[in-house]
């Protein structure tokens, strides 16, 4: 293992000048590790695609998890005047067995009451727990450290990150687990043990497990377990899903939504470096940071393009090409230069020569858009005025996307 330097170290070097950016040329997506060019939607599906798909399970990522023994649910609350009256409540609690083993996380779902007929559904993981993320206070606690305790004991505290009454009045259920639940973020060896992982790989030790596996992928396959159990809800209509995750959770977002086609609106926001960011840039968060401070959240391997950021043969535009030709939106906020705004359009708008090969146009603008101002395409983009978070303003944008993808407004006429 190479020895790494301290944060203190590293952080007095991290650049935040446009001005200092390196000029590197941003490597095409389109060029086949034969040097050969692929110049049609059959050969990037086919050929291209899986070249990139399986650089990001051994590189970054890693493997998806296998699927356990057996994975069961069972619905442990339903609140039928949930949000004053607006929603059906659910907390469902599933369960994956294997071998004998078993863990448990709990989702919180809520669907719009007096909806007619089938809703569209939005997912993501949350930071700090389900009664963090709701407004309401009997929802059941979930988020546990290592040790047990929970990450947060606050209700409510994250509840303006997830409008759950504002994104069900406009037709959509809204479903969130902890993310610690899945995979407890922290870098320690005993978090690899808890973790889905743990369950279904427990020969392996952490480092075993590392070399092959992360975080982020665990975080991203418990996304598609979510869906999974959705789709027994008979009021949701999961070939409209939209997954949503702000800033690592982000980057979790933009994996799950390249594993996983029935995700058909994948957003980011705030995702920053090792998500929709371009790291040749040099500008913000470096791959160095990244895997000091969070060496879980990619394959050890990632470590060896430390220092190399500004010349490595792939970029993250090469990430979000993934999701070609599915909608993406990125959304990123003025005062986030940690997350390089400027880096997160311009990998949206690289990632759209991908979605030009299937008669889509991507992003609709060259240039890095205005504070406050929506482009909306195939891929789209926005800068919010303030700081790192996600709020309603964000929400807003991309529910009008998901809006427009899933012919509600049509609906609704
Ligand atoms: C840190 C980290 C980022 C990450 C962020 C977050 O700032 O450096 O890469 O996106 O945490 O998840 O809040």
């Amino acid at each position: 293992m190479i020895e790494r330097r301290k944060l203190e170290q590293i952080l007095p070097e991290i650049n935040y000048d446009e001005a200092k950016v390196p000029l590197r040329e941003v490597p095409s997506a389109l060029i086949m590790n034969n040097g050969q060019r692929v110049d049609n939607a059959w050969q990037w599906m086919n050929l291209r695609r899986p070249e990139i798909m399986d650089f990001y399970r051994r590189e970054v990522f890693g493997e998806t998890p296998a699927m356990p023994e057996m994975m069961k649910h069972e619905i442990l609350s339903v609140k039928d005047d949930a949000l004053d009256g607006r929603a059906i409540r659910k907390e469902i609690k599933m369960t994956f067995s294997h071998r004998g083993n078993s863990r448990s996380w709990t989702m919180l779902l809520y669907i719009p009451k007096n909806a007619k007929g089938k809703v569209p559904v939005t997912l993501g993981l949350n930071f700090r727990g389900n009664h963090a993320a709701s407004p309401e206070n009997d929802v059941i606690m979930t988020g546990r450290k290592c040790d047990g305790s929970w990450v947060e004991e606050q209700r409510g505290i994250q509840s303006d990150r997830w409008e759950f009454a504002n994104v069900i009045g406009r037709g959509f259920a809204s479903a969130t687990v902890c993310y610690h639940d899945i995979f407890p973020d922290f870098a320690a060896g005993e978090a690899w043990k808890q973790s889905i992982y743990g369950l279904l790989y427990p020969e392996k030790s952490p480092a075993e497990l590392n070399a092959k596996y992360s975080a982020i992928g665990a975080w991203a396959w418990g996304l598609s377990r979510m869906l999974d159990v959705l789709s027994s809800e008979e009021k949701i209509d999961c070939s409209r899903a939209m997954v949503t995750g702000h800033s690592r959770l982000g980057k979790t977002a933009l994996w799950a939504g390249a594993n996983d086609a029935r995700f058909s609106v994948v957003v980011s926001n705030d995702s920053g470096h090792g998500g929709a960011a371009l790291f040749r840039r040099c500008l913000g968060e470096n791959i160095e940071v990244l895997v000091t401070n969070f060496p879980h959240w990619f394959v050890s391997g990632f470590d060896k393009y430390v220092g190399k950021d500004a010349d490595l043969s792939f970029d993250q535009h090469f990430l979000l090409s993934l999701i070609a030709p599915r909608f993406l939106c990125i959304g990123s906020a003025t005062e986030d230069l940690w997350a390089d705004p400027k880096g997160e359009f311009l990998a949206g708008l690289h990632a759209s020569e991908v979605y030009r090969l299937f008669g889509a146009t991507g992003m609709p603008v060259t240039e890095h858009p205005a504070p406050d101002v929506n482009v909306t395409g195939e891929v789209s983009y926005h800068l919010r005025t303030g700081a790192h978070n996600i709020l309603w303003q964000d929400w807003d944008h991309y529910l009008t996307v998901a809006e427009t993808v899933f012919g509600c407004k049509l609906l609704k006429k």
